[in-house]
């Protein structure tokens, strides 16, 4: 790994701290926070403090339809996984999921038969909710938790092994770095999930095949909420993902670290 300009890799600062669950007012000048003007296009300041950079790329972008509440639509949900390459099994279970979280952030999870059936019937999720919902975890990276965040978009792009692309691995390494500063199994298991969809989705293939980010293309999802250059709509299912995210639990099993 390469010694970075914000010090040794092995002491990096820990991401600042994470709001706390349900914190949503911005705290500082909604630009820095929100550098692509979401909440300008939403006329919404909460808009800013959307923690999912997939989220922020396709609102920015016009795949979903956000509307002056912050609800997206089930289907509008359904579209934009499609456009972003979210092939059919993943995509409905991804959905059926969802639902489960609006149901909780509208205060409909009940718990028994009527909170599953609360769930099911769905139609719609708020994002601007997406801060208070269960999939808020530990070891997050911190770049979008309570809006936009460059120092700690640094320190991820800072675990580039080369110091141009972000791979698999390092993307293991960081979410390993950041669950030991902030402990917990959920941001292992969510962080890899997300690292890994992320790099699946947004991802561009190496000569051997395997996904990688350059530090461009990951600082314009995460920063600017577009897409790569260039970026093609990949296939991502069961498959592909689930191998990605082995991959990464298999890294952290490594003692190298
Ligand atoms: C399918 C495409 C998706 C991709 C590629 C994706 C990617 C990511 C990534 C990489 C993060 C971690 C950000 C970080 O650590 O700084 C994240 C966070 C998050 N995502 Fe997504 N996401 C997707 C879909 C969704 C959906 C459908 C939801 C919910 C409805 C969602 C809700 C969230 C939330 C709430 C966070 C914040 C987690 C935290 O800060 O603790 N994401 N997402």
């Amino acid at each position: 790994m390469m010694i970075q300009a914000n010090g040794c890799p092995f002491h990096r600062k820990p991401a600042a701290a994470p709001p706390k669950q349900g914190e949503q007012t911005p705290q500082q000048p909604v630009d820095s926070l929100d550098p692509a003007g979401l909440s300008d296009k939403l006329n919404n300041p909460k808009a800013a403090l959307i923690p999912c950079p997939w989220w922020r790329t396709v609102i920015n972008e016009d795949l979903v339809k956000v509307d002056t509440d912050g609800n997206v639509s089930m289907n509008d949900l359904r579209h934009a996984l499609k456009a972003t390459g979210v092939t059919f099994g993943l995509r409905e279970t991804a959905i059926l999921g969802v639902k489960r979280v609006a149901a909780q952030l509208a205060g409909q999870a009940t718990g028994g038969i009527s909170g599953f059936m609360n769930a099911m019937c769905m139609d719609r999720i708020n994002v601007l909710d997406l801060p208070k919902s269960s999939l808020i975890h530990t070891g997050a990276s911190g770049t979008l938790r309570n809006g936009f965040n460059q120092e700690n978009l640094e320190r991820l792009l800072s675990f580039s092994s080369d110091g141009q692309r972000i791979t698999a691995n390092d993307l293991a390494d960081a979410n390993k770095k950041q669950v030991e500063a902030d402990p917990g199994e959920s941001g292992r298991k969510f962080g890899i999930a997300e690292y890994s969809i992320l790099l699946n989705i947004f991802g561009r293939k190496n000569e051997d095949g395997q996904k990688y980010l350059t530090k461009e293309d990951l600082t314009r999802v995460f920063k600017n909420n577009e897409f790569p250059e260039n970026w093609e709509k990949p296939k991502v299912g069961f498959i592909n993902l689930g191998k990605s995210i082995l991959g990464m639990f298999e890294r952290q099993k490594e003692e190298t670290k």
